[in-house]
């Protein structure tokens, strides 16, 4: 942390009571001029922060900012997040956490960002989100697992953030749109890139990339996304994105313990599951240059979508798929 953070830290610890410059300064090793030098930055951030002669400053209000000490004072986990970076501006939070680990990053570092100048969505597509009115956060991990296995973390993730999602929201219905955009209604407000590098059998790291519309209405939207995309905002509620970046951080940890330590991915598929949107719809599935026709018959213990063409029951690794409207 750097001593603006230091100061913003102490001051979110004392939780409304005054501290000192002179206190602040002694414990954090600056001067009393340097203390009120970041005071006035983090006014100018948009903390409201209070300060009587003899008494010192006290933080009264916060912005929603993602700023490193305000989502280390709500993270509760023990591994994820705990080596964590929180950039002002980045090309892409998977980008640089991808970097972070041809550097040794460990397993559960994250990489979150105000904004990105760069966002990646699947099928090569980018991810746009306006500065402050997404989250857009990387996960890294290093676990011992086949490659072949990798499809299982995408859908552990999807999982995670919609349980997350439904603990801050919970008179709205998240529902998974196969195999990880996270819906409301038919809108979507969260996309999950995963990214790995791997060799034969070697899984050497993975990257979980997940953006989440926090603010914004159709009409704000980029026009590329204004149909289909929907944000947390529109349930009416507001949600802090410090807050949900530690939401989403400690319901994937303990998904994932839970995973790990039964050495069973049954848990995860049963609450994949609970989640699935348009079962029992008739839909048609990209393939390539292709396309196929049936009915989505949930996901299989692999977490392949399964199609029911009513002459098979065709497992998919990947495709995007819409959903047919019947027509009047
Ligand atoms: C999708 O296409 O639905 C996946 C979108 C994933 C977006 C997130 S935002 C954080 C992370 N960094 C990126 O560049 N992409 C992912």
């Amino acid at each position: 942390m750097d001593s603006r953070q230091k100061v913003l830290s102490a001051l979110i610890e004392a939780q409304g009571s005054a501290l000192s410059g002179q206190a602040l300064g002694e414990a954090l090793g600056i001067s009393r001029a340097a203390v009120h030098r970041h005071i006035v930055e983090l006014r100018a951030l948009g903390y409201t922060i209070g300060s009587a002669p003899n008494r010192g400053y006290a933080l009264m209000e916060q912005p929603d900012r993602l700023d490193l000490p305000r989502v280390l004072a709500r993270l509760t986990t023990r591994w994820l997040g705990r080596s964590l970076r929180v950039l002002h501006s980045v090309d892409s939070t998977n980008a640089e956490i991808k970097r972070w680990a041809e550097e040794g990053a460990p397993h559960g570092a994250v990489v979150a960002a105000e904004e990105q100048t760069a966002g990646k969505g699947r099928h090569g597509r980018s991810w746009l989100s306006a500065p402050g009115d997404g989250l857009t956060m990387s996960l890294l991990l290093r676990p011992a697992m086949q490659p072949a296995e990798v499809q299982r973390v995408t859908l552990a993730a999807a999982a995670a953030v919609t349980e997350a999602l439904e603990g801050l929201f919970p008179d709205t219905q998240f529902k998974i749109k196969w195999p990880n955009d996270i819906l409301i209604g038919d809108r979507k407000v969260c996309g999950i890139l995963t990214e790995l590098s791997a060799a034969a059998e070697v899984t050497y790291w993975i990257v979980i990339g997940i953006g989440i519309n926090v603010r914004g209405t159709p009409g704000s939207m980029p026009e590329a996304i204004r149909d289909t995309a929907g944000t947390l905002q529109q349930t009416g509620q507001t949600a802090d994105r410090a807050a949900l970046a530690a939401a989403v951080l400690g319901a994937f940890e303990s998904l994932w313990d839970e995973w790990m330590e039964s050495g069973s991915f049954d848990g995860v598929l049963r609450r994949y599951r609970a989640h699935m949107a348009y079962e029992g719809r008739p839909v048609r599935v990209a393939l390539n240059s292709q396309s196929l026709e049936g009915v989505l018959s949930g996901v299989d213990d692999e977490g392949r979508l399964l199609i029911d063409t009513g002459s098979a029951l065709i497992p998919l690794r990947s495709g995007e798929f819409s959903v047919r409207r019947m027509g009047p």
